[in-house]
């Protein structure tokens, strides 16, 4: 496990260096905007999506270096996700990733624009991936453009929404999961592969881990805003049962949800089966995540 930490470490530095390279630096004109993106950017995060790119490009023999835009492009379309995600008009949270929201720092034009322009940077990263031999910059940009979606993240926030106050059912809450969480994970995954020019065999193991992993780690997640702290969390704890979100927890209590969550981590690590030895960082990152604590 203390290999696994020094690995994730580094692979955070990796990414938050190739981040700082990347996006506008705070002082560009005009700079509000500039300081606004790189405040949610920097504000710390697991960096699990870009990390989940890396070793994914890792699993299928590719070049780091390659694999580092799409990396930087999932954390920075996450980032915008949060940004919205925590607006008064959303999940109205003031705290994230330790800090006070944009919203709360920068009011909520400044944030509903920060959001913007992230999803924006975004796109110029994944589009600055290098082609190889199967795949193309137009490959990578329409993989994230319909991951970012309306069908897929976008649909799964507004199912999200919609869901508040009501009782929804497991096929409607995995439903909810796939698109507004696995669906990013899932192609955090994929984009690594690609730009390590995989197989359709690779393509279809990084899918299915990465659709199963996803859902566990919503699972997770909504385990964890029962039984953490707002300290552990960075983020206000028990928020989801104040303002009655359809949570696997509310739906089939906490013990029947953490099974759930084994389930599909098991599911998920089956599906590594084809990509062999060096798959190993994909295997430990999704043991990893079972036992998270925030
Ligand atoms: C939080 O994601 C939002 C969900 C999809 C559950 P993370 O738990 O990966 O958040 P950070 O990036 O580490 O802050
Ligand atoms: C957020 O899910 C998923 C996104 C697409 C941002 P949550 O609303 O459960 O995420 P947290 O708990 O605020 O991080
Ligand atoms: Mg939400
Ligand atoms: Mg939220
Ligand atoms: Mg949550």
């Amino acid at each position: 496990m203390s290999d696994l930490k020094e690995w994730l470490k580094a692979q955070q530095d990796k990414v938050d260096t190739k981040l700082d390279a990347l996006l506008p630096s705070a002082s560009t004109s005009p700079s509000t905007i500039h300081e606004a993106m790189r405040y949610s950017v920097f504000a710390g995060g697991k960096r699990l999506r870009p990390i989940l790119c890396l070793a994914a490009s890792q699993a299928c023999g590719g070049e780091q270096e390659a694999a580092l835009y799409p990396a930087c492009a999932v954390e920075v379309m996450h980032t915008y996700s949060l940004v919205h995600d925590d607006l008064p008009c959303m999940d109205d949270d003031d705290l994230r990733r330790g800090r006070p929201t944009s919203h709360v720092v920068y009011g909520e034009g400044v944030a509903v624009l920060t959001g913007d322009a992230l999803l924006t940077e975004a796109f110029t990263m994944v589009a600055h991936t290098p082609s190889c031999e199967r795949y193309s910059a137009a490959d990578y940009v329409l993989e994230f453009s319909e991951t970012g979606g309306s069908k897929k993240l976008i649909g799964g926030q507004i199912l999200d929404l919609e869901g508040e106050g009501q009782n929804l059912n497991q096929e409607q809450l995995v439903q909810i999961h796939e698109a507004k969480t696995a669906a990013l994970l899932c192609s955090s995954l994929r984009l690594g592969g690609m730009s390590a020019n995989c197989t359709s065999e690779q393509l279809q193991a990084l899918t299915s881990f990465g659709y199963n992993l996803g859902l566990a780690f919503q699972v997770i997640d909504d385990i964890l805003d029962v039984t953490q702290t707002t300290e552990q969390l960075g983020k206000t704890a028990g928020k989801d049962e104040s303002v009655e979100k359809s949570t696997y927890p509310a739906i089939l209590g906490l013990e029947e949800s953490k099974l759930e969550a084994t389930r599909l981590t098991t599911l998920a690590l089956e599906a590594l089966q084809p990509l062999g030895d060096r798959a190993m960082r994909l295997e430990q990152i999704a043991r990893h995540m079972l036992v998270r604590e925030f």
